[in-house]
């Protein structure tokens, strides 16, 4: 099933819910901050719930057709039993505005972020998790239906794992490795039951076509030591592990972890199209096979200065090839991509022109080479609440002033003119 069989290449901004709309006080990140488990604030970000008019305007006069954006749980269901249709209809005005200035709204609908009720709970971990998913869906459909056509579940559940549960940098700030398998087995089932809910709403209200997929974020992996066989070997496992895995179980309709998991899910595919992130390459060495590091260990790049033409404020390195060798590994999907995330927190405006540049080249490539990609969402259209890292990392094509003031920035008429350049928008 495809929507935009019709339509032409999709570019703008994304976004979600906490690091841009401010005071959102019912969620887990919220908490977590007051609890001062990070030194940053997300406080009013960018006084996004109430200014959204003003940044669809501005994406609309940088010529965007489309706007990624996250409706915020904890909002729309501040207690279990509660709904704030207040908020259901200020999520729907929202993709009506949206659509209103001609950038068609893709809506995630789990960006790290829950209400604290679920989290009292057990949050991900509760056997209750895919049920509360699945009401939490049902609702927002009920409102949203009408106006989106293009849904992301779930934004990157082996990052929102691997941080909330392994590392336990992030909320909830667990460490355990069946805590993380446990969570991963939930987000997956409640994947399937969220793109279940959404087809068979727009099918019972005669709403036309709709896309589902959820926001993958996919790492280039290369192998420290390229002529080390279990470099190359450990390598190939992360990298099956952590960029395959998700899109084989949602496609093939089970779930399997050699030695850990193997379970049928409840639908064969549910994947209407493949959403991922792309952000940078990581070497991978293989020296022991400590229970922290199963899947080899990430090599300093120290030992790469040679080859890496640069890096960016969280210190990623920066590797637009890496994004063409991701988007040809997808090919055995068969199925159309959309890229719901790239970008780059620079202070400096060339380094993201050209990041913006050669990425889309490479993007273009990928195309000319049989990569069905229909988008391309750069990351972020405001500089915004950065996690962990608080306001410092600058991904915005659009910068963020004290009283929250907007100031377009070069970058952005150049991903702009490169859009239409390469894809004939
Ligand atoms: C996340 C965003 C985040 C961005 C930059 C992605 O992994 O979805 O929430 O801001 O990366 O770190």
């Amino acid at each position: 099933m495809t929507v935009s069989g019709k339509q032409p290449f999709l570019f703008g901004g994304a976004a979600s819910s906490h690091q841009v709309e401010g005071n959102n006080p019912a969620n887990d990140w919220w908490d977590w901050e007051m609890a001062g488990k990070v030194p940053f604030r997300s406080g009013e970000a960018c006084f996004q719930y109430e200014r959204y008019r003003e940044d669809f305007e501005i994406a609309a006069k940088l010529g965007h057709n489309a706007h990624r954006f996250s409706v915020e749980w904890s909002r729309i269901q501040p207690q279990e039993n509660q709904w704030n249709e207040e908020a259901l209809r200020h999520y729907r005005e929202m993709a009506r505005e949206a659509r209103r200035h001609g950038l068609e709204p893709i809506v995630t609908l789990h960006h790290f972020t829950n209400p604290m009720w679920f989290v009292r709970k057990g949050g991900w971990l509760s056997a209750e998790a895919v049920a509360d998913f699945e009401r939490f869906t049902k609702k927002t459909v009920e409102f949203l239906g009408p106006v989106v056509r293009t849904w992301i579940t779930i934004n990157e559940p082996m990052v929102y794992i691997y941080k909330g549960f392994w590392e336990g940098t992030w909320p909830p700030g667990v460490q355990s490795a069946g805590a993380s398998l446990r969570v991963l087995r939930n987000m997956l089932h409640a994947h399937v039951r969220a793109y279940w809910v959404l087809h068979r709403h727009y099918e019972l209200e005669r709403l036309g076509p709709v896309w589902v997929s959820l926001a993958k974020h996919v790492i280039q992996f290369d192998p420290c030591r390229p002529f080390s066989r279990k470099d190359r070997w450990v390598t190939a496992l992360r990298s099956w592990f952590f960029n395959d895995l998700v899109f084989e179980a949602l496609t093939n309709g089970y779930f399997f972890l050699p030695g850990f998991a193997a379970e049928f899910l409840p639908l064969r595919d549910s994947l209407d199209y493949l959403g991922i992130n792309y952000y940078f390459r990581d070497f991978i060495r293989f020296d022991r096979m400590t229970a922290k590091d199963p899947l080899g260990e990430i090599c300093n790049k120290d030992h790469h200065q040679s080859e890496i033409r640069g890096t960016t404020q969280m210190g990623w390195e920066v590797r637009p090839e890496g994004l063409y060798q991701r988007l040809l590994g997808l090919r055995r999907f068969g199925k159309p991509v959309m890229i719901t995330e790239n970008g780059i927190a620079t202070l400096d405006e060339s380094q993201r022109e050209s990041y913006i540049i050669n990425h889309l080249s490479y993007v273009a490539q990928a195309v000319k080479e049989g990569v069905d990609v229909r988008g391309y969402l750069y990351w972020s259209l405001i500089d915004n609440f950065e996690w962990d890292k608080g306001y410092d990392p600058k991904f915005g094509l659009v910068g963020l002033g004290a009283r929250g003031e907007r100031k377009i920035k070069s970058s952005a008429h150049v991903l702009t003119e490169t859009c239409r350049k390469l894809f004939q928008i």
